[in-house]
């Protein structure tokens, strides 16, 4: 195996735990897994936060609904937060999934799929509040509520928004769509509709706004143990809420050997040596998720002291300069490097990686390809 991630699955029990308790006994904290659980494997990460107690997942896909039904034991309550294309809503209807609504069209939708199966379809109608993604305009939702509310097989479960700016740092960016989305609660119910379950918070407002906790949270980017705006982590640490990243990602050396000054490295000889130069092939590339905006830029972590990247990112090789490592460190093909993680008293984070790359920590885990193997500590037993 060349390269593959290790999950700390103890992290993600410190980070729910963390989450518990910043958000005490009323809210539920449902567990946001999509996407592989940002990159972590799915069913890994969702045994070991029910472990902990979690309740609640938020999937983005059928298909991955339908995984979690069958990894979890006992069942627990799954929320599509994405759309399901008209031949599987039946499937995500008939295992009771709860849907995300966006709108009455859709909403009809989803009743005339529930009145073929038989069966009622649960639903958390969305409200938009200022992010123009799904959602009806919360202007527009008194009638919108009314008429799900009306759909003989909707079984209306809950109601939720999602915020755009809750990692800015800045309370009024909640605080504003949040006022939109309980104007409405009020309107609902002064005229006797029952209110269900809402939610609203992602991590960012789950942290920096308990106002927006209401019955529920969504949070993902926490449970990894990333913070939505590092800048703004050490307001949280400064009241012993910390979180520990869950993900490594490692590979291994291949060849180690020394070229002369004015060699050339890698593709395009974007990199070219100015002294004798200890060079490590290190066996991971873009074909395996390293990413080739890395190029000359990036560093790997070599026992534990960082290395620069020298030249080009290769499809499956990407080269590192070991000269600088100290003399006593004499690095052999075989052995382990880190390329996202801790390693010595070093890490190479998420965030270090989002900001070579002009992105932000969760496409760095996210699109970390489902094929790499994930290597977890301590898994659950099931
Ligand atoms: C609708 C919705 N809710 C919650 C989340 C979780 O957000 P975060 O990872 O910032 O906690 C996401 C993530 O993209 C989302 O799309």
């Amino acid at each position: 195996m060349l390269t593959w991630c290790e999950i700390n699955l103890a992290h993600i029990r410190h980070n729910v735990r963390t989450l518990r308790r910043v958000l005490g006994s009323g809210p539920e904290l449902i567990a946001v897994v999509k996407a592989n659980a940002y990159g972590h494997g799915l069913i890994e990460v969702a045994r070991t936060c029910q472990a902990e107690g979690v309740r609640w997942f938020g999937v983005a896909e059928v298909a991955e609904a339908v995984v979690l039904q069958e990894a979890l034991d006992p069942p627990c309550q799954l929320l599509l937060l994405g759309y399901a294309e008209a031949e599987e809503l039946a499937e995500a209807v008939r295992r009771r999934v709860h849907l995300g609504v966006f709108d009455e069209a859709y909403a009809e939708q989803v009743d005339q799929v529930a009145a073929a199966v038989g069966q009622s379809a649960r639903v958390h109608l969305k409200i938009d509040t200022g992010l123009s993604r799904q959602g009806v305009l919360a202007a527009e939702g008194l009638p919108f509520v009314r008429a799900c509310f009306n759909l003989p097989h909707l079984e209306v479960a809950g109601l939720w928004t999602h915020f755009a700016c809750a990692d800015s740092g800045h309370p009024e960016d909640v605080a504003q769509p949040l006022a939109r989305f309980l104007t409405l609660r009020d309107a609902l119910r002064a005229q006797g509709w029952p209110v269900p379950f809402l939610h609203a918070a992602n991590s960012a407002a789950t942290l920096f706004y308990p106002p927006a906790h209401l019955d529920g949270v969504r949070c993902g980017l926490a449970l990894y143990g990333l913070w939505p705006n590092p800048a703004l982590a050490p307001r949280l640490e400064a009241q012993a809420i910390v979180l520990f990243p869950a993900l490594s990602w490692k590979s291994k050396l291949v060849q180690v050997k020394t070229v002369p000054a004015g060699s050339s490295v890698s593709y395009g000889a974007s990199f070219t040596t100015t002294r004798p130069t200890r060079l490590g092939v290190v066996g991971v590339g873009y074909g395996d998720g390293y990413d080739r905006g890395l190029s000359n830029v990036g560093e790997i972590l070599v026992r534990g002291v960082r290395c620069p990247i020298r030249g080009r990112v290769c499809m499956k090789h990407v080269v590192v300069d070991l000269t600088d490592l100290p003399a006593e460190i004499t690095p052999r093909a075989g052995e382990e490097v880190t390329l996202l993680g801790p390693a010595g008293g070093d890490c190479i984070t998420a965030d270090e990686l989002a900001a070579h790359l002009d992105t932000i920590n969760y496409e760095i885990t996210t699109r970390l390809p489902p094929t790499l193997p994930r290597v977890f500590d301590d898994p659950p037993a099931n």
